[in-house]
């Protein structure tokens, strides 16, 4: 999920490349930093922390070679710690692999490869590819046969990139995780250095998870597709498919300003992030879900069975964790959620109910101290967070992680929706819901729906008509209640605007009252139900007193009569509605901080990861 750089053909400058292009990939967040140089020996320096700490540690020992790969790590799989720091290497120590992703089926090959008499040593999925590696060699292969072959056992996500002792080449290959080739076949653009030396210019490449970890380098690329495999040496490129099959690939020319890159094109973070949402999705489903059997597995989760659920979290995921409890409610299991700052003060007896903090970030001061709380009283506690290793992991019983990839805008947007699929996926694993395999079918159609809306929004439009209003109302029912909360807050956090969010119901009951022509009110409604009908008659209630109504709508019921604009959202299961409707919330914020000119990555007052109470 995070960052790979690879280069060959620029010999003693290798490892500074290595070094300067992880550094360009800090922007993607990470926990841990490492490389590795062949030449005829295989040297590997590897540590938790940031670049600066491998770069402390680099100091003292200085590792040469004509190839490299260079890693920054966001854990998945183990706690950043040095041993789980990438590059991975063989029991001999004569392959070393830097990968991003999820090995799905890690646990078995390891299994196998222990068997074998294979010694691990570090916790994490990757570590069965050099092992693999070192097999296929001892079979006889030649380096690239082995790296193929070792490649073609793994299912999930990855970009894998290799470097083995004696090999003045690197290999690598992808699915479903970024890898783009770097090609800097022009003396121009060579080194001063080399230019001196009066070497013959040789070309030089670059593997990388994004562009601008080799952009000071070259602006040839060739973006690599799923199921590409890639060589590459001093003598040249070739890439083919994993079998070895012919491919045709096109070269392109970055012209975007080095400086710029680290959002890959994106204005802000936020965007970014926004658009990264399909894809955390499908990582937060990858192996965890049985379409065929329609069965979710999370491993020892699956056996909680709790008899009763709280929900500990603050902002954001407080507004997930409000979701949640309704779901597990609507499954027939007692459950409630608190906002975490509350939760000393406010504890319901606890009984054997499960405690359950969600938090994006892991480390939120609020939401530990409720679940120390917890535990305190001899509750049982889960962590749902998308940082591994994080102290909420680390505290308690057990731990999901929703796998969204680091996120950098202050403004949590790709980690709600991964909380959501998430808890989606604890509901079925936990309880027995009658219509499982229409949920399930509803959950691999989301990040399709997500794109959709991506691609097709009209928020700019509602956020350049509506910029300028004081006071902003969101209201939802059900399931989209906590969607209502979060639009408000998301417009809140980043426009410095006054926005509040309600349940449908409750509007009448006071709050009505601000409601003027003045006040655009954005309406949650999906679907048919009484649900909507009765939303739908709270939407007629602010329409006649003047105010602007745009609907967040899949068209199903009439409040379309009722409302001066429809932001449109694909026909999808109700389960996931919920994260639909919000995308076209998160854009409209993000539009409308964008004119006014706001500080959208970091907003005024306000911290990624608040670590105090
Ligand atoms: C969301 O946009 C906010 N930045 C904030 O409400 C955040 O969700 C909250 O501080 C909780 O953070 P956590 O998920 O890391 O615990
Ligand atoms: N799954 C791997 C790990 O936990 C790679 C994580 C990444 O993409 O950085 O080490």
């Amino acid at each position: 999920m995070c960052g790979i750089i690879g280069c060959a053909g620029r010999d003693s400058e290798t490892l500074d490349i290595l070094v300067h292009g992880l550094s360009k990939l800090e922007y993607r967040g990470y926990d841990s930093a490492g490389v590795a140089l062949a030449g005829d020996g295989l040297d590997v320096c590897k540590t938790a922390g940031e670049i600066d700490d491998l770069r402390a540690v680099l100091a003292e020992r200085s590792p040469a070679g004509s190839v490299g790969v260079g890693h920054t790590r966001w854990s998945t799989h183990g706690p950043p710690t040095d041993e789980n720091a990438h590059p991975h290497l063989d029991c001999n120590r004569d392959v070393a692999v830097v990968h991003n992703g999820i090995i799905e089926n890690y646990q078995q090959l390891r299994d196998d490869l222990s068997t074998a008499g294979h010694e691990f040593r570090s916790d994490t999925d990757t570590e069965v590819v050099p092992h693999l590696i070192e097999d296929a060699l001892a079979d006889g292969a030649d380096p690239e046969d082995a790296v193929r072959a070792a490649i073609g056992r793994l299912e999930g996500s990855y970009a894998v990139s290799v470097v083995l002792s004696g090999v003045d080449r690197i290999f690598a290959a992808r699915n479903d995780s970024p890898l783009v080739l770097g090609i800097d076949e022009d003396s121009e653009a060579r080194s001063a250095s080399e230019q001196a030396s009066g070497d013959e210019p040789r070309a030089a490449y670059y593997l990388a998870s994004d562009v601008p970890a080799f952009r000071d380098h070259t602006d040839r690329v060739v973006y690599l597709a799923d199921g590409e495999f890639v060589v590459a040496g001093a003598d040249g490129y070739r890439v083919t498919t994993l079998d070895g099959g012919p491919v045709e690939k096109t070269e392109d020319t970055v012209d975007w300003d080095p400086e710029e890159t680290g959002k890959s094109g994106y204005d802000h973070y936020m965007l970014k992030e926004i658009h990264e949402q399909p894809r955390a999705l499908r990582q937060c489903f990858r192996g965890r879900v049985d379409e065929l059997a329609g069965q979710v597995d999370l491993a020892d989760l699956s056996d909680l069975s709790p008899r009763g659920i709280h929900l500990v979290a603050c902002g954001t995921s407080y507004h997930a964790a409000v979701y949640a409890a309704r779901l597990f409610q609507q499954a027939g299991i007692p459950a409630q959620a608190f906002l975490a700052s509350e939760y000393a003060t406010s504890t319901p007896p606890i009984g054997d109910a499960l405690v359950v903090g969600v938090t994006q970030s892991g480390e939120t001061a609020d939401t530990l101290s409720a679940l120390r709380e917890a535990r305190r009283r001899g509750a049982r506690t889960l962590a749902v967070t998308n940082t591994v290793g994080s102290t909420v992991a680390r505290e308690c019983d057990h731990a999901m992680y929703i796998r969204a990839g680091p996120e950098i805008g202050v403004a949590a947007t790709k980690t709600f929706s991964s909380q959501i699929a998430a808890l989606n996926l604890l509901a079925l694993a936990i309880t027995s819901v009658g219509d499982a395999r229409e949920v399930i079918s509803g959950l691999r159609d989301l990040p399709g729906a997500v794109q959709e809306i991506l691609d097709t929004s009209t928020a700019r439009e509602i956020a350049e008509t509506y910029r300028d209003a004081e006071s902003y109302f969101f209201i939802g029912r059900g399931l989209h209640y906590p969607v209502a909360l979060e639009g408000a807050l998301k417009l809140k956090e980043i426009t410095y605007k006054h926005a509040e969010g309600f349940a449908a119901g409750e509007l009448k009951h006071g709050p009505l009252a601000l409601v003027t022509g003045e006040t655009p009110v954005f309406a949650v409604v999906t679907g048919d139900d009484e649900q909507a009908t009765k939303t739908v008659g709270n939407v007629k209630e602010v329409e006649a007193r003047d105010a602007p109504v745009v609907a967040v709508t899949d068209g199903a019921s009439d409040v379309e009569r009722y409302a001066d604009h429809v932001l449109e959202v694909p026909d999808t299961h109700r389960r996931v509605a919920a994260v639909v409707a919000n995308v076209q919330l998160q854009l409209v914020a993000y539009h409308t901080a964008d004119m006014l000119g706001r500080s959208i990555d970091k907003p005024r007052n306000l911290a990624k990861s608040v670590t105090v109470e």
